[in-house]
């Protein structure tokens, strides 16, 4: 299931977050990937637990918090701070898998990369390329959002970042572990859950009260049944 979900951060969030990044010194992205990564991996980083990445990821997962889509989309049990990187002159990220087990830096904890994201933060007119790729089942999906606008998609798919020719793109990127672990399962609730919503907000007469409570009953017992925690 891939996911897109709106104004994760809005207008001053963005300004404030052009701001502080324009200021900061970048790493070789090649530090963070594993051997056969490094090999098409070709951007730029902020390193794990760098003062700046850490203050403005606080700000993302204050927002997802608050997304009821993110929450019922990605079913989160963990999340993996944020992280930042940057694309210019050419840097790209070829046809990778990312690793399925990562370490939550400055900690012993580990966790599963059920679900990828990326959260754009530059104006898709302001630079050329950077498309992100994901294969899944049906093929390959191009996916170039919005400033603010995040896509989810399962952590395991290949994908890729096509080549910046212009301008410089920037984006958020971190993995959540879900209380849900196949993604199948996770789009079932994620539908469902949607359809209970449309028939609760549905007329004024209380006739889908009754159904939608049915429903709703449906939906817990599915997640009580697959929910790892
Ligand atoms: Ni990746």
């Amino acid at each position: 299931m891939l996911i897109q979900i709106p104004s994760v951060l809005n207008a001053a969030q963005l300004q404030e977050f052009h701001q502080q990044l324009a200021a900061v010194e970048w790493s070789d992205g090649r530090g963070s990937a594993g051997y056969l990564s490094q090999q098409v991996k070709r951007n730029q980083q902020l390193p794990d637990e760098h003062p700046l990445g850490k203050q403005l990821g606080e700000v993302i997962m204050r927002s997802l918090q608050r997304n009821s889509m993110f929450t019922a989309a990605a079913l989160p049990l963990k999340i993996l701070p944020p992280l930042f990187n940057c694309y210019e002159g050419g840097n790209t990220y070829g046809r990778h898998v990312d690793g399925a087990i990562r370490p939550v830096a400055g900690s012993m904890h580990r966790i599963r990369t059920d679900l990828s994201a990326t959260l754009f933060l530059s104006d898709p007119a302001s630079y050329d390329g950077g498309e992100l790729v994901i294969d899944d089942s049906y093929g390959p999906h191009e996916v170039k959002l919005a400033a603010g606008d995040m896509v989810l998609y399962p952590g395991t798919s290949v994908h890729q970042v096509k080549p910046v020719t212009r301008g410089q793109r920037l984006a958020s990127f971190f993995w959540i572990q879900s209380m849900v672990r196949e993604d199948h399962k996770r789009k079932l609730l994620y539908d469902l859950d949607r359809a209970i919503q449309q028939l609760a907000g549905t007329g004024n007469d209380n006739t889908a009260v009754g159904p939608a409570t049915e429903l709703a009953g449906v939906y817990h017992n599915l997640l009580r049944l697959w929910a790892e925690l």
